[in-house]
C-alpha cells in the first residue's frame, strides 16, 4: 500500500485551487495512486450543504473535511484538499489530525482574482452583494510555513502542478511519471 498523504489547497476563491487540484488529480491517477478529491464547490453541495460562511460555519467545514481526509489518508489514499480554509488555527488542526499533511498555499492577490472573477463573485463582493466575501469583507490568514507557495497569476497552471509533482515524487510519496514509450522499445 502506498502511503496516504494529505495536499491542501488553500487561498482566495479564484487563485486556481480547483484547477491545479483536478489536473493534479489525474496526474496521480495515470500513475496508479489511489485518490480522492475533496472541493470546496463541491462538499458544500453535500457534506457542507447545511453551512454558510460565518466563521463559525467555515470552522466547521474545514473540520468535516478535516475528519474525512484523516481517515482517508491514513488508510493509504492520496488526499487533494481544496479549500479557501482561510483561517490558520483550522488549518493547523488538519496538519496535526491528517496523514502527510503538505500544505499548498495557492496564492494570487485579490486584484488578480477578482480580474479572473470566473464565478461573478468578487463584482457582487465588490458591489456591497455579498456580506462576508474573503478577501473583500472577510480575512484570509495566509499560511506562514506553507510546504509549497505557488504564484498563479505568475505562473501557468502546468508549471504550477510540475511544482506539486515534483515535491511529491521527490518525497517518494507517488512514483515517477512512464517515460513515454520509444520507437526503438516498440
Ligand atoms: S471555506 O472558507 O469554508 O474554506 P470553501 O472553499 O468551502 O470555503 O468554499 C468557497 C467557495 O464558496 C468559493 O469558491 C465561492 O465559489 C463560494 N462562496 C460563496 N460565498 C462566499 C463567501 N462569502 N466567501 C468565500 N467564498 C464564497
Amino acid at each position: 500500500m502506498t502511503q496516504g498523504f494529505t495536499l491542501w489547497l488553500t487561498g482566495l476563491s479564484g487563485a486556481g485551487k480547483t484547477s491545479i487540484a483536478v489536473a493534479v488529480e489525474h496526474e496521480l491517477l495515470a500513475r496508479g495512486v489511489r485518490v480522492e478529491r475533496l472541493d470546496g464547490d463541491t462538499v458544500r453541495q453535500g457534506l457542507s450543504r447545511d453551512l454558510g460562511f460565518s466563521k463559525a460555519d467555515r470552522d466547521k467545514n474545514i473540520e468535516r473535511v478535516t475528519f474525512v481526509a484523516r481517515l482517508l489518508s491514513r488508510n493509504g489514499v492520496a488526499v487533494i484538499a481544496a479549500f479557501i480554509s482561510p483561517y490558520r488555527a483550522a488549518r493547523d488542526a488538519a496538519r496535526r489530525e491528517t496523514t502527510g499533511f503538505i500544505e499548498v498555499h495557492v496564492s494570487a492577490s485579490v486584484a488578480v482574482c477578482a480580474a479572473r472573477d470566473t464565478k461573478g463573485l468578487y463584482a457582487k463582493a465588490l458591489a456591497g452583494e455579498i456580506a462576508d466575501f474573503t478577501g473583500v469583507n472577510d480575512p484570509y490568514e495566509a499560511p506562514l510555513a506553507p510546504e509549497l507557495t505557488l504564484h498563479t497569476g505568475e505562473e501557468t497552471l502546468a508549471q504550477s502542478v510540475a511544482t506539486v509533482l515534483a515535491y511529491l515524487e521527490d518525497r517518494g510519496l507517488i512514483p515517477a511519471a512512464q517515460p513515454a514509450a520509444s520507437e526503438d522499445s516498440l
